[in-house]
């Protein structure tokens, strides 16, 4: 039953939780044709989203609108609305806790919403990024309670589906991102896969919850250790007087065996920074210590300190002492081009430069204002050439596509570049210290 609605895409399509994830997904399922419900606790999201206005860079305003005012995308607050849908896809954040232990209390909470609307001929897919094993130990028990009358794989569906977007990557989006799918039976997965082929390119099915879960870990880990081990010789370069960036660009040259990886102030974003830590977290059960996870953490945890070793001794060129430098940083994004400062290493450098008493100023053509721990709220500054000529010292943290570097470099004092955004600048390269 539940799959003839799929396929006539006639299903009611539902979405808890409407963030980065779960509103473009709310929006790829719309645009296939389906009616889709989006849930949310956040009152003033829903308010918002009532009114076409999307907090997500990823999905505009245009491309909601049409759907909202059609009616093809409903939000709410209310899970009673649950009871009349036949799909739910599960996307709520899974943050750390104490410790860096998984923080489940998101997840929890929406599937215990879900289950007291169970019906059967229901699919419920959790698609937050977790530990190998949650969707069986966490999820599927507080479905299938000893006193349940519906059982899974025979009267309702559960599956387990990483989101594996990128946001602000224009190229590999949701829908031609292969899916990966792992339902708790196999008429689970087939469910599940025929639901995610009516609005994605391709589909993928592994042979479990717990794999699929391992697959998104196994991605995240392996970006962050590979990051970790550049940000290594990148520190054993500088010691040894050679330029990283060159040697990388040098080794891609290769076209078998080896893909570039770039230093940087440290990880950042809603992922590298925390997913590793489920892994570990969950091979501790194992008796097993992921070294390579430690490992890699410590290393992109101390690239912020050796920024500031840099702007100390750009400064140390000028005959000028941090205590007291005018320092404007440039980009507190955590990434190029886009407006998200969740776990942005800016933040931590900024930290460190305050705390040694320095002033800074920051731009971001991105995020207009910042707000740091207790301390006040910053605005980004408009980019002028007063602004750059009144500087000590411009600290490049995040390499936005839209400044003119040749142009920053012509009128800075010093340049400190985490990112090597300069590295085409034809005149001034003396001003320039890399990382
Ligand atoms: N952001 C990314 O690039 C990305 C990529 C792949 C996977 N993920 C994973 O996807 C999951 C969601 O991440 P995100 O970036 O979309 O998070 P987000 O913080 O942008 O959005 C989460 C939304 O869930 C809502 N929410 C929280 N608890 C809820 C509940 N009980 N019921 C309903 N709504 C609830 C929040 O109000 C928020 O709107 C996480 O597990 C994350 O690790 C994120």
């Amino acid at each position: 039953m539940i799959l003839e609605k799929i396929e006539t895409r006639t299903a009611r399509a539902g979405v808890i939780g409407l963030g980065y994830v779960g509103l473009p997904l709310t929006v790829a399922i719309a645009s296939a044709g389906f009616r889709v419900t989006g849930i949310d606790i956040c009152s003033e999201k829903i308010a918002r989203l009532k009114q076409s206005i999307s907090d997500i860079p990823d999905v505009t305003n245009a491309v909601l609108a049409p759907l909202i005012t059609s009616g093809q995308i409903q939000v709410t607050t209310d899970f009673s609305v649950l009871r009349e849908l036949d799909t739910v896809n599960i996307c709520v954040p899974t943050p750390l806790g104490e410790n860096r232990t998984p923080d489940m209390r998101f997840i929890i909470a929406a599937v215990q919403q879900v289950a007291q609307y169970l019906h059967p001929e229901q699919l419920i897919i959790l698609e937050s990024t977790t530990y190998p094993g949650t969707t069986e130990e966490v999820v599927l028990p507080e479905l299938n309670t000893p006193s349940s009358t519906i059982q899974v794989g025979r009267d309702f569906y559960l599956a387990y589906s990483p989101e594996r977007i990128e946001p602000g990557n224009s190229t590999y989006f949701m829908t031609n991102t292969p899916k990966i799918i792992g339902g708790v039976t196999p008429q689970c997965t087939h469910i599940a896969k025929t639901f995610y082929a009516q609005f994605i390119s391709k589909t993928h099915t592994v042979s479990s919850p717990r794999t699929a879960e391992m697959v998104k870990l196994l991605e995240n880990t392996f970006r962050s250790v590979n990051i970790g081990l550049i940000n290594e010789v990148a520190l054993i370069c500088d010691r040894m007087d050679l330029d990283v960036w060159e040697i990388i660009d040098a080794a891609a040259t290769k076209p078998f065996g080896f893909m570039p990886f770039y230093p940087g102030p440290g990880l950042g974003g809603h992922c590298i920074p925390i997913d590793p830590h489920y892994l570990s977290w969950k091979a501790q059960m194992y008796q097993y210590h992921a070294r390579f996870i430690e490992l890699a953490t410590e290393i992109n945890n101390e690239m912020p300190k050796y920024v500031l070793d840099k702007i100390i001794h750009a400064l140390n060129l000028q005959r000028k002492p941090l205590n007291g430098a005018k320092l404007l940083i440039l980009g507190v994004a955590y990434k190029k081009d886009i407006g998200d400062i969740r776990e942005s290493p800016a933040l931590e450098v900024i930290r460190l430069i305050l705390d040694k008493k320095a002033e800074f100023l920051y731009h971001d053509p991105y995020i207009k204002n910042l707000s740091l721990d207790e301390r006040e709220t910053y605005y980004s500054e408009p980019l002028t050439v007063d602004l750059v000529e009144s500087v000590d010292c411009v600290v490049i943290l995040t390499d936005h596509g839209a400044i003119d570097y040749d142009w920053l470099v012509e009128h800075a004092q010093r340049v400190v570049d985490t990112r090597n955004a300069t590295r085409s600048v034809k005149k001034g390269q003396e001003k320039i210290t890399k990382i």
